[in-house]
């Protein structure tokens, strides 16, 4: 059977590893080196168990969402990660983060954000636990973004609004990593998805794996097995999706799907499709399908949703497509803008637009009337009405 995890060097297949600077070396390796004695700790897992299901609002519901499934003739469930307090998915990465932060002994916190939602569940914890707390963000997406550009302020965080590049994740993270190069010592930096250097997306991936674990209890008790057909989950980075397929990963009943950004269309030069249109290369510390030109530069992205307008992609769904595990399909942003109001309008629930990729799956797979379907809502709309209302007015 395949091996899907990552192995004793940081690897899933071809993808992962760590290619870091000098400067940063000790602190990855001692992130390395303690992170699963840490986390696999009886002391770590009573503090973080609590919170997620105390402060986080845990477990999130699994919700058969009928009249959605009449529409696509199969029966889907959503997994609502977007009721989490802070409205995503994001805060079950951070709240273990910061508890490892505070192990390991460190003082101040930074982090990158696209959305805005990783950078207010940054600000969140680090508000909690009385940490500083500073957030790189492309300036484009503090624009899109601005209503929790506002909370990370009330939080107490300061937010850099980073003007590189086409001011998205992508520079936001660069800058991350520069400021992190200069305070190796004291400072832990809060990755907000399965990207980043060994043992980061190992790590990520085992705090959100949270939503898979959950999702078989409840799938047991609402279907009398405790899986599905199928998995759907959009991928930026792929920290919702990870978390969404963790625990199913080595069942092949299962089938997995991955909805990654198509932007205006993949072969239009606007797209953030990244396993698609990307090849081997090297991204923030990690070896993985990269958006580049043919002498290897970064080729800028393009997705109308600032969580998945990402050049790179999570190694652990790098090697999965790679190795046939995962299908892969890209949503264009007009598919996302018709699957949110489609959802608003069947459901009475507003999905996040990075969600709204995931939904955008449904119409190109066929299902069977008795297939079951979990599609992960990853986070709420609140922070994208200024887009959803500029399109509706447009129709
Ligand atoms: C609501 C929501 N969903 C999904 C994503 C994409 O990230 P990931 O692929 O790590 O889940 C983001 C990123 O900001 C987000 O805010």
């Amino acid at each position: 059977m395949e091996n899907y995890q990552v192995n004793q060097d940081g690897f899933y297949g071809d993808f992962g590893g760590a290619y870091i600077p000098e400067i940063l070396y000790g602190c990855v390796e001692n992130l390395k080196n303690n992170y699963l004695k840490i986390i696999q700790s009886n002391n770590f897992k009573k503090e973080f168990e609590q919170l997620l299901h105390d402060y986080v609002g845990r477990p999130s519901p699994l919700y058969y969402a009928h009249r959605l499934s009449e529409k696509y003739g199969c029966r889907i469930y959503l997994k609502r990660e977007d009721l989490n307090h802070t409205g995503a998915h994001k805060i079950n990465n951070t709240i273990g983060q910061i508890l490892l932060a505070k192990r390991l002994g460190k003082k101040r916190i930074i982090a990158e954000t696209g959305a805005g939602q990783h950078g207010v569940a940054t600000a969140t914890v680090c508000a909690l636990m009385n940490m500083e707390c500073i957030v790189y963000m492309g300036k484009t997406d503090v624009e899109r973004q601005h209503i929790n550009v506002q909370k990370m302020q009330m939080l107490g965080a300061t937010v850099y609004p980073v003007t590189s590049g086409n001011m998205t994740l992508k520079d936001a993270t660069n800058e991350a990593i520069r400021d992190w190069c200069c305070h190796p010592s004291d400072t832990h930096y809060i990755i907000g998805s399965t990207v980043g250097p060994h043992p980061y997306p190992d790590l990520v991936a085992r705090l959100q794996s949270v939503i898979s674990e959950e999702i078989k209890k409840q799938l047991l008790e609402k279907e009398g097995r405790d899986y599905p057909d199928y998995l759907i989950a959009c991928v930026g980075g792929g920290s919702n999706a990870a978390g969404t397929i963790y625990h199913y990963l080595d069942n092949e009943n299962v089938k997995i799907v991955l909805a990654e950004a198509g932007g205006k269309g993949v072969d239009s030069g606007l797209s953030a499709a990244t396993i698609q249109l990307g090849k081997i290369g090297i991204i923030h510390g990690a070896r993985t399908l990269v958006m580049q030109n043919e002498d290897g530069q970064i080729e800028e992205p393009y997705s109308i949703s600032a969580g998945l307008d990402y050049p790179g992609i999570g190694p652990i769904h790098a090697n999965l497509s790679a190795v046939g595990r995962a299908q892969v399909l890209a949503i264009n942003d007009n598919e996302a803008l018709d699957s949110a109001f489609e959802l608003t309008r069947t459901e009475g629930i507003i999905p996040a637009l990075e969600s709204a990729h995931a939904l955008g799956a449904l119409r190109k797979i066929k299902f069977n009337p008795d297939d079951i379907v979990v599609l992960t809502i990853s986070g709420r709309g609140d922070k994208d009405m200024d887009t959803y209302i500029n399109y509706y007015h447009q129709k």
